[in-house]
């Protein structure tokens, strides 16, 4: 995972080591276990790391004065070692004439470390990363760069890596297989920008380009050279980028996540905004470039995403299934890129992924387009990766999202998700009149939210009952039960309490065992259609004295005399639309006994916004 950023000064005022931790804020949703700098200065390489988060390093890097020309930085989600300044990047060769930062997995790095180890080289860290400076370093003959080209071949798994040489004290260099990494040249002051990620470049007008796997780059002030590992020099285009620097602010709220989770009634508004199409009854994406005579062809759609988006898969499966009739796999993405996966013939892939940076997700739409089935990406991030490899991408639209933990990009991805299924559907058998009552719904779901946001009193007073349990079950049937999945996530990321989504039947077939007045069971009963049932399933939990939290649609009283407690949130009118307002439920629960917990909750512990490691 983790960030690099770096920076070569030519024609502004700005000192590189603001630049860096400037960037390196931005890049800190990739991880924020410690952070580092390093740069050339009077012919020697200074660095400084910290560990805990960049603004603990901006410290450092102001009380030193710290002033360079040129600089590279870092910011770590821990992999390989634990989290100490030691293990923070950059990383040196024994001498310390080079530094390097470096996102991504060294799969063979034992192998090169036992190899160097008895050549007499010494390793001070724990990291994968270190090997790699010390093998440059052992290639170097005076040429830095073929030094690079000499290193890239004998490394294996992926990686991002930025370096500087104290002999070379005009230049980075820059390799890449398998992570992003970005160059820009800014339109004003020529100055040079190098980041995992380009939204980092925000504020500037720059000519960008992104390396692509196997290739390494030397960039000085002067000028970008990037060739491929057989050192053979490549041309490359350059896009336009104008990133407007947008202040986001928390509102006045305590949380990024809280201010998220009350954005929700825009967002999902911005999701659908433009897309419903109420006088043929379906949705259009403009930016879908797959006809409809395709979605028509389409008998099997293969969902692919990680965490929450996998969570939005499951659910948009039965959407898929039950209005567009297709049959629907979801597969979490790190376990499809592993098996040998069936793809038959006329399959949609859709990959869901927030960030469009997931490792996983990544490398699972390479191997699904090994089949060459067409794959529609959900993303909110523009210019992501996932974004350049699928056919079309449909934009979530949600705005930036900075709580680690996800709120407003689920509901705009199940949104989103809602009006695929539509359009599908009515390629083939979904009758006009059905189209325009699926679009009724959709359109009521504003309301829905803001109503369950009104009732964040009640949320909040029932967390300080609940907050003392450490174990949780979260129930539900059908479309709840992934939502469930997808509560008990919240809980778990943000107040690190145990937490179990189930479905409510299979309960009974071993976990009901695990019932007791310690453990509480939080039941989503939004699903009206097996709402008998599931007061069945509450009733066993009763019985064997486990306490439960219901979430009800208002009007379904029978659940008064089973559960301890209840928060009624808006009629469901249709089974498919709950997940969104009952998601939110599970949003707000969550970040209540978290706040009552006092847990890190924008950037809780051992997390990173986008993971970009297997
Ligand atoms: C949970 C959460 C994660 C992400 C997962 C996939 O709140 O945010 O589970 O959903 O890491 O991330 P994306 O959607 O960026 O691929």
């Amino acid at each position: 995972m983790c960030g690099i950023y770096g920076h070569i000064k030519k024609g502004s005022k700005t000192n590189s080591a603001i630049a860096c931790i400037d960037g390196l804020k931005r890049l800190e949703y990739r991880g924020y276990d410690s952070a580092g700098i390093a740069g050339i200065h009077q012919g020697k390489i200074v660095s400084y790391k910290t560990v805990g988060k960049v603004r603990t390093l901006d410290r450092v890097v102001q009380d030193n004065n710290l002033d360079l020309k040129m600089a590279i930085a870092h910011t770590r989600w821990a992999t390989h070692g634990s989290i100490t300044e030691l293990n923070a990047h950059p990383h040196f060769d024994e001498e310390k004439a080079l530094a390097l930062v470096h996102n991504g997995i060294i799969e063979n790095y034992q192998k090169i470390k036992k190899t160097l180890t008895s050549a007499g080289i010494k390793f001070i860290s724990e990291t994968d990363t270190e090997v790699i400076s010390h093998l440059i370093s052992f290639h170097y003959n005076g040429d830095i760069a073929k030094a690079v080209e000499k290193t890239l071949p004998e490394l294996e798994g992926s990686f991002a890596i930025a370096l500087i040489h104290k002999d070379h004290p005009d230049r980075i260099l820059v390799a890449t297989r398998g992570c992003p990494l970005a160059i820009g040249v800014c339109h004003d002051s020529k100055d040079i920008y190098i980041s995992s990620d380009s939204n980092a470049f925000t504020g500037r007008s720059l000519d960008v380009f992104y390396l692509h796997d196997d290739e390494y780059a030397v960039v000085t002030e002067a000028t970008i050279e990037v060739y491929n590992m057989a050192g053979i020099k490549l041309t490359k285009s350059l896009e336009v980028l104008n990133l407007e620097e947008k202040f986001i602010s928390k509102d006045g709220y305590e949380h990024f996540l809280l201010k998220e989770i009350h954005e929700q009634p825009l967002s999902v508004e911005r999701a659908l905004h433009g897309r419903l199409d109420f006088k043929n009854g379906t949705a259009n994406f403009e930016e879908l470039s797959l006809s409809d005579d395709l979605l028509k062809k389409t008998t099997r759609i293969l969902i692919l995403a990680c965490g929450s988006s996998y969570h939005a898969g499951c659910i948009a499966k039965q959407i898929f299934e039950s209005l567009a009739k297709i049959p629907t796999e979801v597969e979490i993405a790190s376990e499809f890129r592993y098996r040998n996966p069936i793809i038959l013939e006329n399959t949609l892939v859709i990959a869901i992924s927030q960030s469009g940076e997931t490792a996983d997700t990544l490398a699972a739409v390479k191997e699904a387009k090994r089949s060459n089935s067409p794959v529609i990406a959900l993303c909110n991030v523009k210019r992501s990766s996932l974004s350049r490899l699928a056919k079309s991408t449909l934009w979530l639209n949600a705005g930036p999202e900075i709580s680690v933990c996800s709120t407003k990009a689920f509901t705009s991805q199940l949104s989103l998700l809602m009006l695929l299924a539509l359009k599908i559907a009515r390629t083939k058998d979904l009758d006009l009149a059905g189209g325009k009552a699926f679009l009724s719904h959709i359109e009521n779901l504003g309301k829905q939210i803001s109503a369950v946001i009104s009732k964040a009193p009640e949320f909040k007073l029932l967390a300080s009952k609940y907050a003392s349990f450490k174990q949780f079950f979260f129930i539900g049937r059908n479309y709840m039960y992934p939502t469930c999945l997808e509560a008990a996530l919240k809980l778990k990321e943000i107040s690190y309490i145990n937490a179990s989504g189930y479905p409510a039947g299979e309960m009974k077939h071993g976990p009901i065992a695990l019932i007791s007045k310690d453990l509480a069971t939080v039941a989503f009963c939004g699903n009206v259609h097996t709402f008998d049932k599931l007061l069945s399933n509450l009733m066993e939990i009763k019985s064997r004295g486990g306490p439960i939290l219901a979430f009800a649609p208002e009007g379904y009283n029978e659940i008064l005399g089973i559960t301890d407690d209840v928060i009624f949130l808006p009629k469901q009118i249709s089974d498919p639309f709950a997940p969104i307002p009952y998601s939110i439920a599970g949003q707000l629960f969550a970040y209540y006994i978290a706040i009552l917990l006092g847990t890190d909750i924008d950037q809780p512990r051992n997390l990173a916004k986008s993971v970009t490691v297997e």
